[in-house]
């Protein structure tokens, strides 16, 4: 059985991770997206309501799983029986983050295989900052977050 974890701040979740997990499922028996659950980074969504969403999300799925996770992640993918991590990529910007997280989680955990996805090109300037921006602003959220939360997540960021 292969295993994904496709795992991420989700604050919130935005068209270009419903595009990556998309892609993602295509290439495994079972995705677990997980949550990360950072105590000491301000979220504008808590653990609890990031999941909720994508769990409403993926509600249909029955091969992805929903849930949070705290403590290094190689250790959450064990405890999966994971074999692969998923993230996604939209540009150049992004890379040397991301090459440095896979190099080190490689280190900590050699068994563990990092697969860069990339997202639709209309789907790659998409940003969990840049929803919450325009979302606290009022703006048209559209093209930015599935259309089956959008309606929660822009009248959730327009209140905070
Ligand atoms: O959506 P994000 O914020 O870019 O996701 C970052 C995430 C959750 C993948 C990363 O911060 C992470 O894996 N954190 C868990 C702690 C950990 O394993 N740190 C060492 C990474 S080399």
């Amino acid at each position: 059985m292969r295993t994904a974890i496709y795992p991420g701040s989700f604050d919130p979740v935005t068209l270009g991770h419903w595009d990556i997990i998309q892609r993602a499922e295509k290439l495994v028996d079972h995705l677990v997206v997980a949550v990360l659950h950072n105590p000491s980074k301000t979220s504008a969504f808590s653990v609890e309501e990031r999941v909720a969403m994508l769990r409403e999300l993926l509600k249909d799925r029955p091969g992805i799983l929903v849930t949070s996770f705290n403590g290094l992640l190689v250790d959450f993918a064990k405890s999966q029986g994971a074999q692969f991590i998923v993230r996604g990529v939209r540009a150049f910007s992004d890379f040397e983050y991301e090459f440095q997280m896979a190099l080190m989680n490689r280190k900590l955990a050699p068994e563990l295989e990092t697969v860069f996805l990339m997202p639709k090109e209309k789907n790659s300037v998409v940003s969990s900052r840049l929803v919450r921006e325009i979302g606290t602003m009022g703006g048209n959220l559209t093209e930015l977050v599935p259309e089956p939360l959008r309606a929660r997540i822009a009248e959730r960021l327009r209140k905070s």
